[in-house]
């Protein structure tokens, strides 16, 4: 069975409409308006067991509010959406055991309490078995570094570390799905290491099933082999991150350092064009469909005393950008879309 399923699911806000003033109260009594908001247009997928998937898309696309209906916070307008089996939205309660969610910045631990109270309170409510218990929080104090902190009330903590809480307290009754929205934002890099250890460390070891909303390509690239990119409440893209790289990362760059001054006028081959310039430095771009590193070097060297050079590969967010700016359009057919 399908970790998850969703089959045209949509979600429609119903925003009331008011003109200022006492006048416009009382015509919103007399006669209410609505506008409509269509934030997730009928989107299909589907998520087996242990997959760690990204769901990307820029701000506003409808992630969270997938992710509110994948949890039954939410009820769909249309389509619908099985998790294990399950309808979220009615079944609430017996749903809540298999998942866990977090949204970043947002903490549903007892702000008062201790952390090591709040998990005990969890586990208690999730009816872990004491022994079980133990064990994990062990492992999770280690894995995310909470031992010093589990006698800190989690209202005292900084940023950082209440999402470390947070993903424990999350994770003590052992979730077969876990949904973390924008997990790491606004924390340092180390932070980030930490919680994408944890993560890849809960996913290996207990197959626990993750979908991921991040702004942080860099999280997407080290945990997720597919991605699922929404733009405007509609699915555009579904599979594996390599296809996506190597299929719409056409350009690639090479950064030449020079031993000498860059002329202004640069002969270069078709495809290849200029896209940065210092007094020693020379960025170039190219499409790897017409022209190749070793050209665009060779024809350089040519004009330019070069001292070093480096080739860097197609990074993800250069790629999302062409992608959201409707750069789809123009790769070949073959490639699957959505
Ligand atoms: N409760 C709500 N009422 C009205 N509009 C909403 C509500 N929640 C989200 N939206 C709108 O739906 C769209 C998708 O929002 P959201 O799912 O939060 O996007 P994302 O998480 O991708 O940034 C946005 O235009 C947002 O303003
Ligand atoms: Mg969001």
């Amino acid at each position: 069975m399908s970790a998850i399923v969703a089959e045209q699911l949509a979600k429609v806000f119903r925003i009331p409409q008011k003109d200022p003033g006492v006048v416009g109260a009382l015509k919103a009594l007399v006669r209410p308006r609505h506008a409509d908001k269509v934030a997730v247009d009928g989107i299909s997928f589907s998520i087996e067991p242990g997959e760690v998937v990204g769901y990307i898309g820029v701000n506003g696309a409808g992630k969270s509010t997938t992710i509110k209906m994948l949890t039954g916070i939410l009820e769909p307008t249309a389509g619908t959406v099985r998790v294990l089996g399950r309808d979220p939205h009615r079944d609430r309660v017996a749903n809540a055991r298999n998942i866990g969610v977090v949204f970043g910045q947002r903490t549903q631990m007892w702000w008062d309490l201790a952390l090591l109270e709040s998990l005990n309170l969890i586990a208690k409510i999730y009816e872990v078995p004491p022994a079980r218990y133990r064990d994990l929080l062990d492992r999770f104090a280690e894995t995310l570094e909470l031992s010093e902190l589990l006698k800190v009330p989690v209202r005292s903590m900084s940023l950082g570390q209440k999402m470390r809480a947070e993903l424990a307290a999350t994770l003590i009754h052992e979730p077969a799905i876990v949904y973390l929205d924008e997990p790491t934002i606004g924390l340092d890099l180390l932070v980030k290491e930490r919680i994408r250890e944890f993560i890849k460390q809960q996913n290996r070891e207990r197959g626990t099933t993750v979908l991921l909303t991040t702004h942080d390509l860099g999280d997407i690239e080290e945990l997720c082999r597919r991605v699922i990119i929404i733009d405007g409440g509609r699915l555009i893209y579904d599979g594996p991150i390599t296809t996506i790289k190597a299929r719409f990362g056409r350009y690639r760059t090479i950064t030449f350092d020079t031993g000498g001054p860059i002329p202004v006028e640069l002969d270069l081959p078709h495809g290849a064009e200029v896209s940065g310039r210092e007094e020693r430095k020379l960025v170039l771009r190219f499409d790897r469909g017409l022209a190749s590193a070793s050209q665009v070097a060779a024809r350089l060297m040519a004009q330019v005393e070069v001292a070093d050079f480096s080739i860097s590969e197609p990074d993800l967010a250069g790629i999302v950008k062409q992608i959201y700016a409707g750069g789809l359009a123009e790769q070949p057919e073959e490639v699957a879309l959505c």
